[in-house]
Formats: C-alpha cells, sequence, structure tokens
C-alpha cells in the first residue's frame, strides 16, 4: 500500500518549464555544503529557477528534531548554507530562499495535520525507520515525538506554499509519499483544499566520498566543500582511493575501482576522461599526473563558486537581508494557505 512511490516520482526533463507552478525544497542546515549536494541538487535548482516559482526552504526547526541539544550548530550554519546557495547562482531574484522558523504558519499547519496520520504510520516511514536507527545514540530506547513526527512537519512545509513539485533525493521520497497521504486525508475530511505534491528527481545519484565511500559526508572526512580552498582540494585528492593493486606507474590500473577517474567524470571533459581511462588501464598514466590533472579541473569549477562565497563571507548582513526578504515573501504565500485551511476546517474566526 505505503509502496506506490513509483508512480508519483518524475524526473527533472518530463516536466514542461511553467513560472505559475510552485517547486519547494530545502535542506536542514546542519553543516556546510558539499559536492554531492552540488551535483545532486544546487545545480538543478540553478535550472529550476528559470522555469518554476521556485522556494528554498532552510529547515532550521527540522534541523533541531535531531539536534535539539545543539541550537548553535544549527544556527551558525543557517548563514553557512544561505552563502553556499549564493555562490552557486542560486539567484535570489529569481527563487525565494526563506526561513522556516520565521514562518509560524508552518508549525499551525503541523499540528492540524498531527491528527490525519497515526503514530504506527510514521513507524513504518522507510526514512524515518533508519534515522531512527542511525540516532541511537541521540535517542536511546525511545525517539522523541518531534523527530518521529518530522514528515508532517515536512508535509507543512511543502502544503504551504502549495507546491506541485519536490525535486529531493532517493531518500525522500517517503517523506513525500507521507505528505501525498495527508493532503488526501485532508482533501476528504475538510474539502478539496490542498495540493497533491509530486517528488522530482534529481539526475545524478549520490555522489561517492574521496574514500570509495557510498556517501559523501563531515563525518566520514572524505567530502569536497564549496568552501574548500586550493590546498584542501589538493590534499584531499591526493589521499582519494585509487587501485590498490597499482604500485608502479606502468602496471596497468583499473580505473572502474578508482575514484580519481570517478571524479574526472564529474568534472573533466569527455575527451580528458577517455585518456584517462585508456592511459590508465594501459599504465600509461601515473596517479599522481592524474590527480593534479583532476585538482586542476575541480578548481576550475570551484573557484568561482569560492571567490562568489567570499563576497558573502565579508558581507554577513547582505546574505541575513536576503534571507530575511525571502522569508517575509514566503509568510505571505503561507499566510493564504493558512487562511483557507481554517476556512475547510472551521476554524475561521
Ligand atoms: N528533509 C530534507 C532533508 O533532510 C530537508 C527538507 C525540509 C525538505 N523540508 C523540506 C526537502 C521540504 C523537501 C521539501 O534533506
Amino acid at each position: 500500500m505505503e509502496n506506490k512511490i513509483e508512480d508519483e516520482k518524475i524526473s527533472i526533463e518530463d516536466i514542461k518549464p511553467d513560472k505559475s507552478l510552485r517547486i519547494l525544497t530545502g535542506d536542514r542546515p546542519t553543516g556546510k555544503l558539499h559536492i554531492g549536494h552540488y551535483f545532486g541538487s544546487l545545480k538543478s535548482r540553478v535550472e529550476l529557477q528559470d522555469k518554476f516559482e521556485t522556494f528554498i526552504e532552510v529547515a532550521d526547526v527540522q534541523a533541531l528534531t535531531d539536534n535539539f541539544n545543539n541550537p548553535d550548530k544549527v544556527k551558525q550554519n543557517v548563514s553557512q548554507i544561505v552563502m553556499d546557495y549564493l555562490s552557486v547562482g542560486m539567484d535570489p531574484n529569481k527563487l525565494t530562499i526563506f526561513l522556516q522558523s520565521q514562518i509560524p504558519e508552518i508549525a499551525e499547519l503541523t499540528i492540524f495535520y498531527s491528527n490525519l496520520v497515526t503514530i504506527a504510520r510514521l513507524q513504518r516511514n522507510p526514512t524515518v525507520k533508519t534515522e531512527i536507527a542511525q540516532k541511537k545514540e541521540l535517542f536511546g530506547e525511545s525517539v522523541t515525538y518531534g523527530f518521529l513526527g518530522y514528515p508532517v512537519s515536512q508535509a507543512a512545509d511543502i502544503t504551504a506554499f502549495d507546491a506541485s513539485y519536490v525535486p529531493v533525493g532517493e531518500d525522500q521520497l517517503p517523506l513525500i509519499e507521507q505528505c501525498r497521504e495527508i493532503v488526501r486525508k485532508f482533501n476528504s475530511i475538510y474539502g478539496e483544499t490542498l495540493r497533491e505534491p509530486v517528488a522530482v528527481m534529481s539526475n545524478t545519484g549520490r555522489i561517492k566520498g574521496l574514500d570509495g565511500n557510498e556517501k559523501m559526508g563531515k563525518s566520514l572526512g572524505n567530502a569536497l566543500y564549496l568552501s574548500d580552498d586550493l590546498q584542501t582540494i589538493t590534499e584531499k585528492v591526493m589521499s582519494a582511493l585509487t587501485d590498490p593493486a597499482r604500485i608502479k606507474k606502468d602496471d596497468p590500473g583499473n580505473p572502474n575501482i578508482c575514484m580519481v577517474y570517478y571524479y574526472h567524470k564529474l568534472f573533466s571533459d569527455e575527451d580528458t576522461c577517455k585518456n584517462v581511462c585508456e592511459e590508465c588501464k594501459a599504465g600509461k598514466r601515473g596517479c599522481v599526473a592524474c590527480k593534479k590533472q583532476l585538482i586542476e579541473n575541480i578548481n576550475k569549477t570551484l573557484a568561482p563558486i569560492r571567490e562568489k562565497r567570499h563576497y558573502f563571507e565579508e558581507r554577513p548582513q547582505e546574505v541575513m537581508d536576503i534571507l530575511m526578504s525571502g522569508t517575509s515573501h514566503a509568510r505571505e504565500i503561507a499566510k493564504e494557505t493558512m487562511q483557507k485551511v481554517k476556512e475547510a476546517m472551521k476554524l475561521n474566526y
């Protein structure tokens, strides 16, 4: 029953650009963004901002569901994440970046929706289930009410803005499905009010870490950050995992198990990738030279981003102004939704 997910996800190319349709997505501000985020979501947001009315939520309230004991971390990362957004070309004149905690309507909707979802259903949500298992240290034997319920709050995020499409990674699909269920339940009880959103999958799957790990992350120490300087990139790439069987330069290598080749495919042009592959297999390319070439190409992509980031790092007030003006625009829309919801629920006094 719950797994009818296949039908409700589409890829970005499947939708016709339409400025009258809203897109909503967001991130928990718990750390700086890395190139996994860049290829997985940020790049496509830069395209979407020209095609749809796009809203990007800095989900600080959601970040607190598993960082309630660390408000400083969440607060510090709010401006960091906005700087990451701006530095990759997300343009506040084209899209709206807003801060979840400053939109009380989202919290209000969360309370209303919480009547429409059972505890058992939340406990069965695959995303929540996996995350609870990973957070044993934080939650111990019993998870908090807030964390278990964050899919309800995420449904409020999406519906508050009447979003048609929600671009997310694979791991978020059960949350969008949960949102759709809440919407259907709401509409069936209170009358047709909310829109059922559709998940939009990014074309690139998850980017592996420099050590070959399936996941890239701060705790794993295998990530390249958008804010990394050339020296940091160099150190990280120099220690990337290569074919362990290749000891001497003229040993034939297997590029398919080499992270340097994997990253060339992300950052280098087709000809370079072909050369890397062939020369490595033929034992005609040393790993050090191959890494140096990769560093140069990564830097070609990251240098302009880093430069833009420096601009904003020196202007923290400008960054906060962008976030606050986006938030006040977003709030107007959330208020409209709230009015409709209160009418439907007979709470319009
Ligand atoms: N749960 C998302 C994540 O961890 C972040 C998020 C919060 C979100 N609200 C959202 C994503 C609404 C899409 C839509 O990455």
